[in-house]
């Protein structure tokens, strides 16, 4: 023990049981005690409380109260300091009780003796020791847990959730109270990625990097590295997960943007290398086909010839198109409203909506201009409405046309109908030059709005599920 003195507080309402105590205490040789007396209940509350003395020795029955009350008010408080109970006589049920509610010890008055206090106060105080490092290092962990950026969290083996930190209530939109209540099974945007999860862990005891695709309470995806190691309960009986979830969407995001970029570029160099190369015989043919046709031609050639006209001049046609579609356009930008630019290419539709019976549902969530190539960029959302009319049936289709402000203050433009859905396997073409699914589809007008939206400085970005519908989400800087 150290030679400091302990302060020793006696709550009993019995001056001849203080005064025997302290000759007790006086006995021990190994500490020095300082030794005060409380007789009454609501100052013992206080001392306790703030915390005056290092242990307390406080007698069960303390007139209407008792000592267990006085150690279960002192918790409420968060006073965690040792208390040693004391009565007259031994009773297993006080003893139980006593040590529920946080007594460090349990003696019988009558069989004190200088040796059992002293070594019931130096137990309690490096019990009361341990206890006060072990919460030092249970809150930095807390803190840890609170303030970390990544996801952490611990749930049973079955996957449900038992503990969770703010960080998840802020990634993916539940509260603390609705995870509690949710299986880590629901977040999987894909359900074999659970599969292959919980095989992982099964056959490795952990999980490391685990690239996953998760829902938050909206339903976006989020691209999350996932870690989980097994724990095991003090006894060992039972399994717990804990992971970190780490969120990449942003980066992924960027990422993508960044080779849609690229691979735009390159598909604009080849589409006019190779317009290069075709028109050059195609203008020979053309010359060939003039000086045949000036020939007067007999019936059979006639038609041959008219053939061989109107293929060569589709063939000129698509080639103008397709730089039209991936060259950089000649942008004419002027401040212009969102809405009304939006209204007006929804009236160039108009008739393709009503023939169809499709619904329509506007939501224009902000009034703002921005810089725009007004009928550039209407030709890019026409091209987006009518794929979204096209996709849709004849009867119950909803066509829905939106306009907010993103997280990062852009400005968010979503067209999004309940078509057929894009097959996963043709979501990374849709953007690429003459990529169609249509019989009579020539497939660039998605390459066209490609073009238009990134000479805006915007981005375009897809969701689709097969059979329920597709959604195109842009986004342009504000104040571009
Ligand atoms: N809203 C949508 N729903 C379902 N599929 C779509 C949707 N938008 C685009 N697609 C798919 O993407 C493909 C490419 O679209 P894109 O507009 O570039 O070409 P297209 O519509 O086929 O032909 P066109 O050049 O005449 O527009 C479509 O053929 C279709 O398969
Ligand atoms: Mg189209």
């Amino acid at each position: 023990m150290n030679s400091e003195h302990v302060r020793i507080c006696l709550v009993d309402d019995d001056e001849d049981d203080f005064v025997l105590t302290r000759d007790l205490l006086k006995e021990i040789d190994e500490q020095r005690f300082e030794i005060s007396w409380i007789k009454d209940y609501a100052e013992a509350v206080e001392a306790l409380t703030m915390k005056r003395y290092d242990v307390y020795l406080v007698d069960f029955l303390l007139g209407e109260f008792n000592g267990i009350d006085l150690l279960n008010e002192a918790e409420a408080m968060g006073a965690q300091v040792p208390v040693i109970i004391l009565t007259g006589k031994g009773n297993a049920d006080i003893d139980r009780d006593a040590m529920r509610s946080g007594a460090a010890d349990y003696l019988i008055k009558d069989k004190l003796s200088a040796d059992s206090l002293e070594r019931s106060i130096r137990y309690s105080l490096q019990q009361s020791n341990a206890l006060k490092a072990l919460k030092e290092s249970e809150n930095k962990y807390r803190n840890i847990f609170e303030k970390t950026k990544d996801v952490i969290y611990m749930t049973n083996k079955h996957g449900q959730f038992l503990d969770i930190n703010v960080s998840a209530s802020e990634l993916f939109g539940y509260s603390k109270q609705e995870f509690m209540q949710m299986n880590a099974a629901a977040l999987y945007a894909n359900p074999n990625d659970r599969l292959e999860f919980e095989r992982r862990i099964h056959e490795q005891g952990s999980v490391k990097d685990f690239e996953v695709e998760l829902l938050n309470k909206k339903s976006e995806r989020l691209y999350c590295l996932l870690s989980t190691v097994i724990q095991y309960s003090a006894d060992d009986t039972e399994e717990f997960y804990l992971g970190v979830i780490h969120d990449l969407t942003k980066r992924k995001k960027a990422e993508q943007e960044m080779m849609n970029i690229e691979k735009f570029a390159a598909t604009g160099r080849l589409a006019r290398m190779i317009a290069h190369e075709v028109r050059n015989p195609l203008t020979n043919i053309h010359l060939a086909l003039d000086q045949l046709q000036s020939n007067e031609p007999d019936e059979d050639s006639r038609m041959f010839l008219d053939i061989i006209d109107r293929n060569s001049s589709r063939i000129n046609q698509l080639i103008t198109e397709l730089l039209n579609s991936s060259k950089p356009a000649n942008l004419e930008f002027k401040e212009y409203d969102i809405t009304t630019l939006l209204q007006e290419t929804l009236a160039l539709a108009s008739d393709r909506i009503t023939l169809k019976n499709i619904q329509l549902v506007t939501r224009y969530g902000l009034d703002a201009s921005i810089r725009v190539d007004r009928e550039k960029l209407q030709i890019a959302f026409l091209n987006m409405i009518i794929n979204a009319i096209e996709a849709m049936p004849e009867e119950n289709g909803v066509l829905q046309v939106e306009t907010s402000i993103s997280e990062e203050h852009n400005l968010r433009v979503r067209i999004s109908d309940n078509g057929s859905g894009i097959p996963q396997e043709n979501l990374n073409h849709l953007f690429e030059p003459f990529f169609s699914s249509k019989p009579k589809g020539i497939g660039l007008g998605l390459t066209a709005t490609h073009n238009i939206i990134i000479n805006h400085k915007g981005s375009i970005e897809v969701e689709s599920k097969q059979g329920l519908g597709t959604c195109f989400t842009i986004l342009f800087p504000l104040n571009n």
